[in-house]
């Protein structure tokens, strides 16, 4: 019976036949153990001499690393296997041998095992941060289903910029110059006037000259967009969407976040509501606290770390200086310094893992902040058509996918939360 590492479990005691590779071995005189793995897990084989018998052995204990094999054997539940199974060899069938693998079991430096990021995704920590990266992409369509939103995409090739013009990626469309997509914010207004709820899920780009341990080059961004939501509304969703995300990986990642010595405890406390302070007050703290900065100012990581540590759940920073955030952020009722939004910041240290806004919906005042913007009328004038033709009340934000998936698979720096990170000075592989 064919089968796989992940459905092993439902053929305890009988013979099955995995495809797999040889992560690592070790072996005696009489006994061999191999651990295998074959993409949706990882198991031990144990080879018996007295079972196999010396030829095979011999043969069994030379196989080298990351050779690719058939194995046969009986599956026997055993409880210290992080699988809760293991597997009785009874014959190993040679597919490819892998000659010399260059990412030994020994301790390797990181730029080695990014310039060999196609080999090193097969490792099992890697394994683990993709396996989560996963759930929290799955979780997402569930929560956003269920909610009732409809999944849009929007362009990646963009005649106009969503962020700032500072950090663009500029390429030539024939004879029109083109921008990869920073976000795909302004479409996903567009689409919530055509379909209320909507959420977008896909690459986003930004030229940005940091090399930081929060910073890609090209990063995935889920994007939600709702009519009829104010800012508060918008914050609900938030907290709720985010919550979701850190139980379904508590509840389906369970293996991975032990391979990755992963503190459930604190993924425990990540329950709606989140607390929030407001700008000025978390100046304020800030300021208590010795750092130096002033109002008007944005924030740097020291001081989103700063203000995440002192709360256990992830914190929303709200109603930030209009003058530092996007053209498009909605004025505060009350005062006209300040717009309301939110960043959401993680804790221990992951900074900010969400942005979001209620948006402007009048024209005239769309149209002051394209000229203090110089934005120009052509390339947007699609947007101020969403404010001419039954305009209403909307809001929505952006996850950033690797920050999170950092965060919640405690992942010291972005690069290993996705496949093939591209990073100020990498593209390659
Ligand atoms: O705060 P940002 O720039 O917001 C927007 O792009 C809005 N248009 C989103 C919206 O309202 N629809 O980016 C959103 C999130 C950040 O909070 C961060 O998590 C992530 O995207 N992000 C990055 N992640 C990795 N590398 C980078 N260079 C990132 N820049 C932003
Ligand atoms: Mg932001």
């Amino acid at each position: 019976m064919k089968t796989t590492i992940k459905q092993i479990g439902s053929h305890e005691n009988e013979e099955v036949t995995i495809g797999a590779w040889l992560a690592n071995k070790r072996s005696s005189g009489k006994i061999a153990f191999l651990q295998l793995r074959d993409g949706t897990g990882f198991i031990q084989g144990v080879v018996v001499k007295s079972d196999v018998g010396e030829e095979a052995f011999q043969q069994i204990k030379e196989i080298s690393q990351e050779s690719s094999l058939y194995v046969t054997g009986v599956v026997k539940a055993d409880d210290r296997a992080p699988s809760g199974y293991e597997l009785g060899v009874t014959g190993v069938e040679v597919i490819h041998e892998a000659v010399d693998y260059p990412i030994t079991p020994k301790e390797h430096g990181t730029e080695f095992l990014m310039d060999h990021r196609h080999l090193w995704l097969r490792s099992k920590k890697q394994h683990a941060v993709m396996v989560i990266r996963n759930e929290i992409i799955r979780a997402t369509y569930e929560f956003f289903n269920q909610e009732g939103f409809v999944k849009i995409d929007p362009p990646i090739l963009t005649g106009s910029s969503a962020e700032g013009t500072t950090n663009l990626f500029h390429t030539k469309y024939f004879d029109e110059d083109a921008y990869l997509s920073q976000s795909g914010q302004l479409y996903m207004e567009a689409a919530a006037m055509a379909f209320n709820k909507v959420f977008s899920f896909g690459p986003t780009f930004r030229a940005e000259k940091s090399k930081t341990r929060r910073h890609l080059i090209e990063f995935w961004m889920i994007e939600p967009e709702m009519a009829f939501m104010d800012h508060e509304e918008s914050l609900e969703l938030q907290e709720q969407y985010v919550s979701f995300i850190a139980e379904a990986v508590l509840a389906n990642c369970a293996q991975e976040l032990e391979a990755l010595e992963r503190d459930t405890g604190a993924l425990e406390k990540i329950q709606a509501p989140f607390p929030r302070i407001s700008y000025d007050d978390a100046v304020a703290f800030l300021q208590k606290e010795g750092h130096e900065i002033e109002w008007g100012e944005d924030f740097g990581a020291p001081h989103e770390t700063a203000i995440a540590e002192a709360y256990e759940k992830p914190v929303f920073i709200t109603n930030y200086p209009k003058d530092i955030k996007a053209f498009y952020m909605k004025p505060h009722p009350d005062r006209d310094d300040v717009v309301l939004c939110a960043d959401l910041i993680a804790p221990e240290g992951y900074g900010e893992i969400i942005g979001g806004s209620q948006r402007i919906d009048d024209e005239a005042l769309l149209q002051q902040r394209y000229d203090e913007h110089n934005l120009s009328a052509d390339a947007y004038q699609w947007y101020m058509d969403l404010r001419k033709y039954g305009s209403v009340p909307h809001s929505g934000f952006g996850l950033g996918l690797e920050r999170t998936v950092a965060w919640i698979a405690g992942i010291e720096h972005v690069r290993e939360t996705i496949p093939f990170p591209r990073l100020l000075n990498r593209l390659y592989p």
